[in-house]
């Protein structure tokens, strides 16, 4: 059996104590409200008290207690000894629970404490497929599907009636913790499968597969997260027999009707779907010369009558880009194709938009749309699982970096024009907006591959729910409840290492905002030019003289153009352009002076040499950590940080021999570079 991180018995029940529990108001024909009943049983090791009066932990319902337009608000109070947990539905007193445990856990102050969620949608997307593997998955196979005898965790005797082809693991206590695990941070949605959907998965929205997806969404529902599918927008071919996926063909809308009403009738909570369509290869509408529009509301007309929601992806661009025509650019991408089609969405479509232009780098500035759709649904979507961010071999704790996203000021002429408030507030409806992440879970012990990625789960949950939240104070809980014991230096040890991963992570693999110099298609590792001359249109543009994409209006691509005019200044000329992201934006000479007063090349080197250093300073770090949390964790995290150590100084060694070759220009430190 395997306990999820930070809510394993073994910590939780000693910080819960043996508490007697009344529960008011609440029917226990609402599977939330049943679950709880049972996590307090049989999870939290707590007894049922006969009435209020004998009771040290209450439960109230109360529906006029908390603002009615943030679902799952919950309010906490202490009468003498008495704890008692107040919300407006089910799932609120769920997460009131998890919260309080949480608080009393890190010693934060509980009496008379309101939490409410700072996005409405807070869901997370798996990229698993029905074959058992995971899209961009590096902690083991999926924790839904694999073909039978694929792994050894597998345990199938959930689904007694198993065939050899079926692609569904069965493995419902394990789904039974992750649920809990998602609860726990606020997560109340998700995404079973891939959004490349090929083969089996098409079929997930029918018979037999659907009678498995109703057990998994059932669980799911017990603790308020709402299940979605990733569909084909070929599905009427390619599952309905039909000779077309022609959105405004009559038949195809009928078809989707019939699949929709079928999907409802099996899970009346049933979320939506979720969409990538004429994007990377996937079908879409414009192979029948129709728009965007057209093939989200038709998915969202049927949906509607049900509450359902049409997830379609923004992430749409041409992936064979020619490399040889400066003037195309991949970051103008998404805004091209959905800035006109502003208004016109149904109110249960939401636009999911990668957090930047291009595709989860370390290094970018916010997707333009952001702020600048005003009546369409926005869905941020951030990723999770670390493609690009060293693969949870490397140490990356993300939460500087998102968090600088959401409170990435997009210049909106609103009064609080970050991401986080604006995606509320321009919008068609508040509560059909919200955050992804892209999953980082697999069927590893230890859920995410590197332990020390847990963090990155635990911190988009938290990250979603509270606005004020910082990297530092998820560090800090996430420590405390995933490891007790860890205090003094060796703690301290953990928090700088996480603390400065992202940043040194950056430093040794994208310098100035410039990306993609990944191994193509492994995205790991280091290959200059391993999509320089390709179509995917991520190119540095480095020459003899200088590197950069200039993206400026003036002698560009004109991307800058696509920001609110304060941001478009700000873009425009290199002297505003925040060092961090200058190559994004301009394409400079080796000797161009930053604001820190290095020269271009110099930042190269020495942020590389440094990024080695880092490394080498986790190491000894990590030392300190021995004997203090459980000895797999700890060897799980120092042979990871010899592979990233190996990694690092490849990066370092190639990107700065390439740079001293291209320039000429030595080290002025005269460190060692292979000439
Ligand atoms: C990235 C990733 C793909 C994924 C795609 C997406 O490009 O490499 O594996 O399918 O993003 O977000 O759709």
């Amino acid at each position: 059996m395997f306990e999820p991180m930070w809510l394993s018995p073994k910590v939780i029940r000693p910080i819960v104590g043996t508490r007697r529990f009344y529960i008011e108001g609440l029917d226990f024909q609402d599977p939330v409200a049943a679950r709880i009943y049972r996590e307090l049983l049989d999870f939290f090791g707590a007894s049922q008290a006969a009435d209020r009066q004998c009771a040290d932990l209450v439960f109230i319902m109360n529906s006029a207690a908390l603002p009615a337009e943030r679902d799952g608000a919950y309010r906490i109070h202490t009468e003498g000894d008495c704890v008692c947990i107040e919300g407006n539905t089910a799932t609120a007193l769920l997460y009131g629970l998890y919260g309080w445990v949480r608080r009393k856990a890190c010693g934060q102050q509980i009496d008379d404490f309101e939490s409410v969620p700072n996005q409405a949608l807070r869901m997370i997307d798996h990229w698993d497929q029905t074959d058992g593997s995971v899209e961009r998955g590096y902690a083991g196979e999926s924790i839904f599907f694999g073909v039978l005898g694929s792994n050894s965790h597998a345990d199938f005797r959930n689904f007694p009636d198993r065939r050899q082809d079926d692609p569904f693991r069965g493995d419902l206590a394990r789904v039974t913790a992750y649920a809990r695990l998602l609860a726990s941070i606020g997560i109340n949605a998700i995404a079973l499968n891939n959004v490349n959907v090929r083969g089996e998965a098409k079929k997930l929205i029918v018979e037999p597969y659907l009678d498995r997806v109703a057990v998994l969404a059932d669980i799911f529902g017990q603790f308020g997260i709402r299940v979605f599918l990733s569909v084909n927008f070929a599905s009427p071919i390619d599952v309905g027999g039909l000779s077309t996926a022609d959105p405004l063909a009559d038949e195809v809308s009928a078809w989707w009707e019939k699949i929709v009403d079928n999907v409802y009738q099996r899970i009346p909570a049933f979320g939506g779907f979720l969409v990538k369509a004429d994007a990377e290869g996937e079908p879409g509408p414009m192979r029948y010369g129709r728009t965007h529009v057209d093939g989200a509301n038709m998915l969202a007309r049927p949906l509607s009558r049900h509450g359902g929601l049409v997830i379609w992806r923004a992430f749409v661009y041409d992936c064979n880009q020619d490399w040889r025509d400066r003037s195309l650019d991949r970051a103008k991408s998404a805004y091209e194709n959905f800035i006109g089609l502003d208004g016109l969405f149904a109110e249960n479509v939401v636009l999911q938009v990668k957090f930047g232009p291009i595709d989860f780098q370390v290094s970018e500035p916010a997707n333009p749309l952001i702020g600048r759709m005003t009546h369409t649904n926005l869905m941020i979507e951030f990723q999770i699982t670390a493609e690009y961010l060293g693969q949870q071999i490397d140490v990356n704790y993300v939460l500087p970096q998102w968090l600088a996203m959401t409170n990435w000021d997009t210049c909106a002429p609103q009064v609080d024009a970050r991401v986080k408030a604006v995606v509320p507030k321009l919008c068609l409806v508040s509560a059909h907006t919200g955050f992804a992440g892209v999953s980082n879970v697999g069927m590893d012990d230890n859920w995410t591959g590197n332990t020390l990625a847990q963090a990155n789960l635990y911190g988009f949950g938290r990250m979603c729910w509270d606005p004020d939240a910082t990297a530092g104070s998820i560090l800090d809980e996430w420590m405390t409840l995933t490891f007790p014991g860890l205090r003094g230096p060796a703690r301290e040890a953990v928090s700088e290492i996480m603390l400065t991963s992202n940043k040194t992570f950056k430093n040794y693999t994208a310098p100035l905002g410039v990306g993609f110099m990944v191994k193509p298609g492994l995205h790991y590792g280091v290959d200059v030019n391993g999509y320089e001359y390709d179509r995917w249109g991520t190119y540095h543009f480095a020459d003899r003289d200088g590197i950069g994409v200039d993206r400026t209006q003036s002698t560009g691509t004109g991307f800058t153009a696509q920001y609110h005019q304060a941001l478009e200044e700000r873009f425009e000329h290199a002297e505003t352009t925040p060092d961090d992201l200058l190559l994004f934006f301009h394409h400079l000479p080796y000797d161009h002076v930053l604001h820190d007063g290095q020269t271009l090349i110099q930042h190269i080197y020495s942020s590389h040499f440094e990024g080695v250093k880092e490394v080498e300073r986790y190491i000894t770090l990590w030392k300190k950590v021995k004997g203090l949390i459980p000895q797999a964790d700890w060897e799980n995290v120092a042979d990871r940080l010899q592979a990233q150590k190996a990694d690092a100084v490849e990066w370092r060694d190639q990107i700065n021999t390439y740079f001293h070759r291209m320039s000429g220009v030595p080290d002025r430190l005269g460190r060692k570079i292979y000439a």
